[in-house]
């Protein structure tokens, strides 16, 4: 047995989130500009070295593993590496295998992905609403995202819908999203938006709504209960008594919940931050390609464990955007 992967806060590191592209079909306004400059191609890990990378961290103990981008489904070859990593499911060295996607891409990959092993798979969308879909994520189109999520279920995929709580945007659809995804056994998580990357003209503070404010909301029509599930994400969840309906709540800047943090995460060009909120990172991309023997590269990844901060700094309470971070979210995938 090798020795588990523990960071300097003796937090276990069980959960790898990697970035298989920056690029991406859609450019939202929390999370792009509208001019993005992508890496180039040669910069990117092959599919190869990704299977490498993943596979290593299995050996080390990861027992989850997300695939997320820029919008992981536009990668060249994606279906590829995820029926490589089916291996690790049947050997039963990974619990999980998942993704998180904008949704565009899933009609098409849907069965593929159930085939692979995905069993549950994360889905961001802010908005019900055809016109404000297309406002927030400039390029997208609701009706190839529902259609998408139909093609999810019927592949027998879990899906997760992620909404990124917007002041001024889908407070308003509060009751309508949460009601929608009761009527389709949807799983539904409020996520407070983070401080990442220059995004043009857009205003964090003037975007944050707390979650402590939405969760309010939802007590004025139903019987709120905490749980204490957990899926080795950053979520906590509740219940809906009324409706029997369990929501997440992912709280970087009204709750910190760095203390439980159990994730490390790859880019595409093979770097590992070791925290979604601070600007620490580590080449793993050198090691993995200097040898053939996955010594050098086990060295560097402890090393850069090692060096996993306690925490981020984001903080909106002095109304500033403090903590920020330079990346966009779509360079580390969320
Ligand atoms: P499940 O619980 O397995 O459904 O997934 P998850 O919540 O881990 O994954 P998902 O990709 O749905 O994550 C949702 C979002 O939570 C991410 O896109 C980030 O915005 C945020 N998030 C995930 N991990 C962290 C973290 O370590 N720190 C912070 N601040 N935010 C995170
Ligand atoms: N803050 C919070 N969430 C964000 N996402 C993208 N940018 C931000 C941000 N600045 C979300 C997306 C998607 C996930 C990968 O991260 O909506 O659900
Ligand atoms: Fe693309 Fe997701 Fe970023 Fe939207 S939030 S631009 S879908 S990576």
């Amino acid at each position: 047995m090798e020795s588990p992967l523990i960071d300097p806060f003796a937090r276990a590191i069980t959960y790898l989130r990697v970035s298989v592209t920056d690029r991406c079909d859609f450019r939202c306004v929390y999370c792009m500009s509208e001019n993005m400059t992508f890496l180039p191609k040669k910069d990117l890990l092959t599919l190869e070295e990704l299977d490498r990378m993943c596979s290593n961290f299995v050996r080390l103990g990861v027992e989850k593993l997300r695939i997320t981008g820029g919008e992981p489904l536009v990668r060249r070859g994606i279906m590829t590496f995820f029926d490589a990593m089916s291996r690790h499911l049947e050997s039963g060295a990974l619990k999980e295998l998942t993704l998180t996607t904008n949704g565009s891409q899933l009609e098409k990959y849907a069965s593929d992905l159930y085939a692979a092993g995905v069993r549950r798979i994360n889905v961001s969308l802010d908005t019900l609403d055809d016109e404000k879909f297309a406002e927030i994520t400039r390029w997208g189109r609701l009706p190839q995202v529902m259609r998408g999520i139909d093609a999810a279920q019927r592949a027998g995929m879990r899906v997760k819908i992620n909404t990124v709580a917007l002041a001024g945007f889908n407070e308003v659809e509060l009751f309508t999203l949460q009601a929608w995804c009761a009527s389709r056994d949807i799983d539904l998580t409020f996520i407070e938006v983070m401080p990442m990357g220059d995004i043009g003209n857009e205003d964090r503070i003037t975007q944050y709504w707390s979650l402590k404010d939405l969760r309010a909301r939802l007590e004025e029509r139903f019987t709120v209960s905490d749980l204490a599930d957990n899926t080795g994400g950053p979520a906590r969840y509740i219940r809906l008594e009324e409706t029997g309906q369990k929501i997440g709540l992912i709280t970087p800047l009204s709750h910190n919940f760095c203390e439980s943090c159990n994730r490390v995460r790859i880019t595409c060009t093979g770097e590992i931050y070791t925290c979604l909120g601070q600007e620490g990172h580590s080449d793993l991309r050198g090691p993995l390609r200097a040898s053939s023997d996955d010594a050098q590269l086990e060295i560097a990844i402890r090393a850069a464990i090692g060096l996993k901060p306690k925490g981020h700094d984001f903080d909106y309470s002095r109304q500033t955007a403090a903590g920020q971070v330079s990346r966009h979210m779509s360079h580390t995938g969320g």
